[in-house]
């Protein structure tokens, strides 16, 4: 008896806990949103200070900070002043892989979206497009502003771990579809200083992309493309990359990617798909597979998928699977290597 009311006194905590944790999020966006953390860097400062920058009202902020620090997400160093923790550093925007543009566009589009998951669960459709009225993707088309912040945010994403398990040795040209800010791309050009690549995204990331290869010395070894990839992909490359994309579309709009990527590729050139796969449906989820998927669903038409499902897909779309390599640990993403059949 004893030990079932300790059980359900964890129990009641974790889940007040977790009722509360988006509370938590909407705080890491505010300062975020406010640039806390970036004047924070050189070390403490008073609320009024930076109230006073960041055009906050002090008591508020200092109620923010305040609620913060009993958390572990600032610490207090005198009365009214505070420090950033290793955690909140992360949300300085001059760290590598800083995390402030995704806790922005987790703080506003994707909080409004899951405001509305009911929508999603009772029609199967995306609540982005009744919050918003339009797809994701057309949204940010639409708003450069915003455009900007998925770009930066898109940033924060680690090359996946599985490309080092990829031999691109005699590779002349690669081509990075939908390569996002340019990450996986210049580590690729880093490694192989022979060769050239390529890359295709819409307009924002094509300039982030280009902010990157500049700052990484890399800009004359690489085109980059304006243009979408449902009406082509350019040709020419040996290797072919999509990481993390057909993840965020539906079956037959993953196929019309795939179409156009072997339409470009001539026989014997390779695409590698970087994505989580998924543990065969219906059998336990691991920790690591169902909420991506459920971000996937609320946001986007997409989803996470087995690595049966992205083999079938590969295979009608006119690829032969030459290998996969899985990826370790939670979020890693696997690698499926295939070529034009
Ligand atoms: C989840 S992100 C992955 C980015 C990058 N490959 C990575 O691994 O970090 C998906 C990317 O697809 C791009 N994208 C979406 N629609 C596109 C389109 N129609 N044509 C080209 N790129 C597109 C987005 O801009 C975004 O950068």
């Amino acid at each position: 008896m004893a030990e079932t009311s300790v059980a359900g006194g964890f129990a009641r905590r974790k889940l007040l806990g977790i009722l509360s944790s988006s509370w938590v999020a909407q705080c890491c966006y505010a300062v975020a949103k406010l640039g806390v953390p970036d004047l924070l860097a050189d070390g403490p400062r008073s609320v009024d200070e930076l109230a006073e920058v960041s055009g906050a009202d002090p008591d508020a902020l200092a109620r923010l900070l305040r609620g913060m620090a009993s958390i572990g997400l600032f610490r207090r160093t005198a009365p009214r002043t505070y420090a950033l923790t290793s955690v909140t550093d992360c949300l300085r925007s001059d760290v590598p892989h800083s995390l402030r543009q995704m806790a922005v566009l987790d703080g506003e589009e994707v909080f409004r979206s899951f405001a509305d998951i009911l929508h999603t669960v009772r029609t199967g459709a995306p609540a982005f497009d009744m919050v918003y009225g339009e797809p994701f993707y057309d949204y940010l088309n639409g708003n450069h502003a915003v455009a900007a912040t998925f770009a930066d945010a898109m940033n924060a994403n680690q090359v996946p771990k599985t490309l080092a398990s990829c031999d691109l040795s005699g590779v002349g040209t690669l081509v990075d579809v939908g390569g996002g800010s340019g990450g996986l791309l210049a580590e690729v050009l880093t490694t192989y200083p022979l060769m050239r690549g390529v890359l295709l995204e819409l307009p924002e990331a094509v300039r982030a992309a280009g902010k990157k290869l500049v700052e990484d010395g890399l800009a004359g070894r690489a085109d980059l493309v304006e243009g979408s990839f449902f009406d082509g992909v350019p040709s020419g490359g040996d290797a072919y990359v999509l990481a993390r994309v057909l993840h965020n579309w539906s079956d037959e709009k993953a196929m019309r990617i795939l179409r156009h990527v072997r339409a470009a590729m001539r026989p014997g050139a390779r695409l590698f798909v970087f994505e989580q796969l998924v543990p065969e449906e219906d059998s336990d989820p691991d920790a690591a597979s169902g909420m991506v998927d459920l971000l996937m669903l609320v946001l986007l038409e997409g989803h996470d998928r087995t690595e049966e499902h992205y083999l079938r897909l590969l295979t009608d779309a006119g690829f032969a699977l030459e290998t996969v390599n899985h990826g370790n640990g939670p979020n890693a993403d696997s690698a499926i290597v295939v070529v034009a059949a």
